[in-house]
């Protein structure tokens, strides 16, 4: 929603005329009922997207102004102390609303685990199912080319060329849902295979700059892999790219990973309105990377492409300091 000129403002100057009086009222013995008051101010606060600094300030100011006003040293001391408890009172709400959000990062976390151990199950099944059933299509022809005239015989041959491309497809396909490189040898390496296969099949260059090197936690590991991934399916999806560039650096105790393309790019805030938004990519990108603390960053305009950009805080000893850029 966005609110006029002034609007802001009007709606900060109410909260916090509720805010001094009901502090004074607490101040000058309103009890419970009043410390009711608070928790409400607290909840509305939150409702109107008021950061904990802000409420801060508001507290700090009526404070002050209540304080001048106090007629003497006794009820300035009796104002400070109540003022404490009135403030814990107004910030419970926060704190409510942070222990759920680490309660549904959590839920989050283990819905990915899921999911993940789901394409496990369905890579190694592509992989062993599928290909024990062109072993059998394989022995299959085998015997009815054995019964066929001579002349006969290459149509087989072609046949079973056109069953071995299939079979070097699913593979490729399935290592790549699950590549076990990425349990092997960890996300950049898994990324390498994965680039090299949309490379070969969208007859497009993806250039991968890195220094990093090293292990990090899997579940860490694999929300990495499946951000770069959906990226780089958007950019051969939607771009029409030229080229890809994926770079992973180290700064800060911070790793950032960029996905950029030199394609159509386009206008984030308007796909990911609601109401507008017809694919998932984008969100669960968002959600995985929060769900292991986080961020994505989308830059896109027309002449200049689409950048993805990673934030993850490290962990000490995550990651060689070997960090480039
Ligand atoms: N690199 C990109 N270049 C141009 N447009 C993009 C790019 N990435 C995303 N988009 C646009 O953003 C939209 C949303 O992307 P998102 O990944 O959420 O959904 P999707 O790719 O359409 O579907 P899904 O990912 O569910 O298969 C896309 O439909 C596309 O219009
Ligand atoms: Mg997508």
């Amino acid at each position: 929603m966005k609110l006029e000129p002034g609007r802001k403002t009007k709606e900060r100057l109410e909260f916090q005329a509720e805010y001094a009086a009901a502090l004074r009222d607490y101040a000058m013995g309103g009890g419970e009922a009043v410390l009711g008051r608070a928790y409400e101010l607290g909840r509305r606060a939150i409702a109107e997207r008021k950061s904990l600094l802000e409420l801060a300030s508001i507290h700090h100011q009526t404070l002050k102004e209540l304080f001048q006003n106090s007629p003497d040293r006794r009820s300035q001391t009796h104002l400070v102390n109540a003022s404490s408890d009135f403030l814990s009172e107004c910030v419970s709400p926060y704190e409510m609303a942070q222990r759920g959000f680490q309660d549904a990062v959590k839920a989050l976390r283990q819905l990915n685990e899921t999911l993940e151990e789901e394409i496990k199950r369905i890579a190694y099944s592509v992989h062993d199912e599928a290909g024990q059933l062109l072993v059998a299509v394989h022995l299959a022809l085998a015997n009815v080319a054995q019964e066929l005239p001579q002349a006969q015989r290459p149509q087989i041959a072609q046949i079973e060329d056109l069953l071995n491309e299939v079979e070097k497809h699913l593979r490729r396909y399935s290592h790549e849902l699950r590549p076990t490189i990425l349990d092997d040898l960890g996300w950049i390496p898994a990324i390498r295979f994965l680039a090299e296969g949309i490379s070969k099949r969208a007859n497009l260059p993806i250039h991968i700059e890195t220094k990093l090197s090293g292990r990090l936690p899997g579940t860490v590991e694999t929300t990495l892999y499946r951000v770069v991934q959906e990226a780089l399916t958007n950019a051969v999806k939607h771009a029409r790219a030229k080229s890809i560039w994926i770079r992973a650096w180290l700064k800060d105790n911070l790793l950032h990973c960029s996905i950029r393309d030199d394609g159509t790019g386009f206008d984030p805030q308007a796909v990911q309105a609601s109401g507008n938004r017809k694919g998932l990519g984008l969100v669960a990108m968002r959600e995985r990377l929060s769900a292991i603390g986080g961020t994505l960053w989308i830059e896109s305009s027309q002449r200049r492409g689409t950048e993805i950009l990673i934030r993850l805080p490290m962990e000490d000893n995550h990651v060689n300091q070997s960090s480039a850029r």
